[in-house]
């Protein structure tokens, strides 16, 4: 018997694609470097054993799959290179491999075009959803070559997540259009979580509440427009107790964020591009901050400001506290499409937003009931230039930034941090403003370097003079 489809990599994402595969009633040849800990998989794999079928060397493994094949790679991102090298020179030309970890989108191009040498295409797929999801339905995100994409669909399409019946996976472009859109789901990811923290700050040091009660918020909060994955496993880990010391676990954890990088390179990408992402840049730079925690501790003593309580009961501030998170939110999708709009027309892609925010709205850690509201937005062609300026948004942000500003601005004088969520509301202000102030930078520009600037009534660049 020939396999539908190989897979090489059998850890905690790898194996649980290839269950998933498995119970989708694909056949699955699978390798991994740890030949005990193939044969462990299957034989643990119950039933769905009958689909997988072990191959202890690459020869083999490429062996075992019907061609043209299509070869799943789920491995550490220090090893793609060496299994793709590998991969390379086993397979035969019209064959494919999928790279379906987080790679950085410039690696996959270089990869598509180092592989091309063998015949062989390359596509890069973003996987979001974690263990669960790789195992019960993630959402994918492909790119590369279509017809590439085309042979694969089918089982790419079956293991998927399903949101009202259609299949979160799409092919979204070619070269490393996939992996591009897997990074910006990061940067947002690292935006929504990086607001619920600053949130989770506001109610535990503002107002005092305990981890319990916060949980309840959040719970109350995920039956409303807030409804994502996110808030809900928020109000899930707020409610965790520890059993050795019946405290909350959340209580007991060290407050330093580490990350992968994938959320560092959506802002590089944003700044490569000129885009402003200060929502997602502001996250990604509190979780350096978060790293620093000797200094902090020394910090805290050597300044002693005493912290301010936050003015209104907590009852008042709640609902405040949830327009705050939503407009945050409509920040952070608004500028992460902005990026992606701005990376299609550079690269020639193609993206489609709309299919973007579609297969976004379940499988993926940043699921929510707002991506529908996107979805729907980019289905209207409503958003050409940005979400901001789509009705609908115009609407929502009309009727919440009131909330962001009051908990901004009460931050600010209780001296609480709340990076993300004030970059939000800059970025905001800054964008309804039709005369900001950089007039006063490029005259600066030109007193000292001669720079020139265009004037309001007069074509062409200008100069001085200027009183020296
Ligand atoms: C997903 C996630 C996942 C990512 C983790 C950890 O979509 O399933 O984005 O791919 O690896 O969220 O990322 P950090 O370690 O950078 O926080």
């Amino acid at each position: 018997m020939l396999a539908d489809i190989g897979l090489v990599g059998l850890g905690v994402m790898g194996g649980n694609l290839a269950l998933n595969m498995a119970e989708k009633g694909f056949t699955v040849a699978v390798h991994s470097l740890d030949w005990d800990a193939v044969t462990t998989f299957v034989a643990e794999a119950g039933d769905l054993g009958q689909r997988l079928i072990p191959a202890r060397t690459m020869a083999e493994f490429v062996g075992r799959i019907r061609a043209p094949r299509s070869v799943i790679l789920l491995v550490p991102a220090g090893a793609v290179d060496v299994v793709m090298r590998q991969l390379g020179a086993a397979l035969s030309r019209g064959d494919s491999v999928i790279d379906a970890g987080n790679s950085d989108y410039h690696e996959t191009e270089r990869r598509q075009r180092e592989m091309a040498q063998f015949g062989v295409t390359v596509l890069g797929v973003g996987i979001s959803g974690g263990h669960e999801g790789a195992r019960n339905g993630p959402s994918i995100m492909a790119g590369g070559p279509v017809q590439a994409y085309r042979m694969v669909e089918p089982v790419l399409t079956a293991v998927s997540a399903k949101f009202e019946g259609e299949a979160c996976c799409a092919w979204l472009g070619p070269g490393g259009a996939g992996h591009f859109v897997k990074t910006i789901h990061n940067g947002i990811e690292y935006a929504d979580i990086q607001m619920i923290a600053e949130i989770y700050g506001v109610m535990r040091d503002g107002l005092g509440l305990t981890a319990p009660e916060m949980a309840k918020v959040f719970e109350d909060w995920n039956r409303g427009r807030l409804n994502s994955y996110l808030i809900e496993i928020t109000a899930r880990v707020l409610a965790t107790i520890d059993e050795a010391t019946t405290r909350p676990l959340v209580d007991l954890i060290v407050d330093r964020a580490e990350q992968k990088g994938t959320g560092r390179w959506a802002v590089i990408e944003a700044q490569r591009l000129g885009v402003s992402a200060e929502t997602l840049e502001a996250a990604v730079g509190a979780r350096v901050l978060s790293s620093l925690g000797q200094q902090r501790s020394a910090a805290e003593k050597l300044y002693a400001i005493p912290r301010g309580r936050w003015k209104a009961p907590k009852e008042a501030a709640i609902p405040v506290l949830e327009q705050a998170l939503f407009a945050g939110k409509i920040m952070a999708y608004a500028q992460g499409f902005a990026v992606m709009a701005h990376a299609s027309e550079e690269n020639v892609w193609n993206l489609p937003l709309g299919t973007i925010a579609s297969i976004w709205r379940a499988g993926c850690i940043i699921r929510s009931q707002f991506l529908d509201i996107i979805t729907d937005t980019f289905r209207m062609d409503e958003a050409t230039l940005n979400l901001l300026l789509a009705p609908r948004f115009i609407a929502m942000m009309s009727e919440n930034h009131q909330g962001l500003r009051e908990t901004v601005a009460e931050a600010a004088r209780a001296g609480l941090p709340v990076p993300a969520l004030s970059a939000a509301l800059a970025a905001f202000d800054g964008y309804r403003q039709a005369r900001g102030t950089a007039n006063l930078i490029q005259g600066l520009r030109d007193y000292f370097g001669s720079h020139s600037f265009e004037r309001s009534d007069r074509v062409g660049a200008q100069h001085g003079p200027w009183n020296r």
